[in-house]
């Protein structure tokens, strides 16, 4: 029997609603592949627990993480009651940095039975491979001087080691998919760190015979993405602009609710990470009527990062069914509630046992 470790944070908001899902989900996966046992521990960390304790996790939170095979994550943050930059840089990008989880995928495609927004999204099938680490998602800066003159001074951190890393990521996945690299770049505008990731592209490129490149900066990019959607099969980008892309992904798919993402260590010293693109949505908490697509999607992800691909598959398959046939929440244009369709999918899924 092949056991997975998974330390499960459900997070805030509709982490909460959708998580419970997920693992019922991985419960009957386990029972249809019939060697596959999924071990969990639960953590109940982010802002409740803040309130509670002043800190987003316990000080041993990222020792007893580690001891996991994989992390799976809801969503973090409730501005209500924590300040978003203090529960994030706490819990989510805590784990991203310290875990060094330099990689994150983040997949978007026409997905079956969901209606995007654009009027021709066919063929729409894109990967978006984002830093994950540092960027613009740095600390270094500071705040100084009072009142009018006050000034904030944000730096941000690209290394040769990590920008090269995520890069590379994206030309191996490019070479099993239409050999087309993307670079999202702006620099015209951004003076040191943007050359500098050209640099790299253009060498991390030579490296790799056969699979062609482009490059664009982010504002056309991003324009583009929408116009042309379809020109676009691997995207690299650096921490900021692929978060941005990637919301613009998900909502050409038809909703944000539906996006998957892995967080992926690449050098085997932690637990990689697989989390939703969504946030914990408090205009919608509570209603019962999240869109669980995204996580279930994310374990699909999961179960391909542990050799399940064959899993994964059936997954995949099963959530685009019930899609097809419109068992759809209302940010796609459905009625039904979030347990209806996972329920569909673990009904769905059952007969496969
Ligand atoms: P959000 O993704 O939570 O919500 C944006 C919009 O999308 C909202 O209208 C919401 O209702 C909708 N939406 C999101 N997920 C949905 C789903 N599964 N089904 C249906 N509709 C869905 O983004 P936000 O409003 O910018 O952020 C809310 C909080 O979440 C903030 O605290 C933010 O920092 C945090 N956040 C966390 C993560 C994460 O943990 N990975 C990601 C993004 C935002
Ligand atoms: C995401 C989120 C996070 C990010 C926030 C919540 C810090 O938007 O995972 O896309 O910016 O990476
Ligand atoms: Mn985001």
């Amino acid at each position: 029997m092949k056991k997975i470790k998974l330390s499960v944070v459900p997070g805030d908001g509709i982490g909460n609603e959708v998580m419970p899902h997920a693992l019922d989900i991985l419960d009957v996966v386990g029972e249809i592949h019939g060697g596959l046992d999924f071990e969990y521990e639960h953590f109940e960390y982010g802002c409740d627990y803040y309130l509670k304790h002043g800190k987003m996790m316990a000080d041993d939170g990222m020792e007893r993480l580690a001891e996991s095979d994989s992390i799976l994550l809801g969503a973090v943050g409730d501005a209500s009651k924590v300040p978003d930059h203090i529960s994030l840089w706490g819990l989510l990008l805590k784990i991203r940095q310290e875990f060094e989880l330099g990689i994150n995928v983040r997949p978007a495609k026409v997905f079956k039975g969901i209606d995007s927004p654009l009027s021709d999204p066919a063929h729409f099938d894109l990967v978006i491979v984002r830093e994950n680490s540092e960027g613009e998602y740095s600390s270094v800066g500071g705040r100084m001087y009072r009142g009018d003159d006050e000034i904030a001074i944000q730096n941000n951190v690209f290394s040769k080691r990590a920008t090269k890393q995520a890069m590379e990521y994206a030309f191996k996945l490019s070479a099993g998919r239409s050999h087309h690299v993307t670079s999202a770049t702006k620099s015209n505008g951004i003076f040191h760190a943007m050359p500098f990731w050209d640099e790299v592209f253009s060498e991390t490129s030579a490296q790799y015979e056969g699979i062609t490149t482009s490059q664009q900066h982010i504002d056309a990019l991003a324009a583009s993405l929408v116009t042309h959607p379809q020109r676009y099969d691997t995207i690299v980008a650096s921490n900021l602009f692929g978060d941005i892309l990637t919301d613009i992904g998900a909502a050409i798919m038809g909703s944000i609710g539906i996006a998957p993402s892995a967080n992926l260590n690449l050098n085997g010293k932690f637990p990689s990470m697989f989390e939703p693109v969504h946030g914990s949505a408090p205009d919608i908490a509570g209603q019962g009527v999240a869109n669980p697509i995204g996580q279930i999607w994310t374990v699909k992800m999961l179960l391909d990062h542990h050799g399940e691909e064959e899993m994964g598959s059936v997954l995949l398959d099963t959530l685009e069914s019930v899609a097809a046939e419109r068992i759809l929440t209302p940010d796609v244009g459905g009625n039904a509630t979030t347990d209806e369709v996972a329920g569909e999918v673990i009904k769905r899924l059952k007969r496969k046992v």
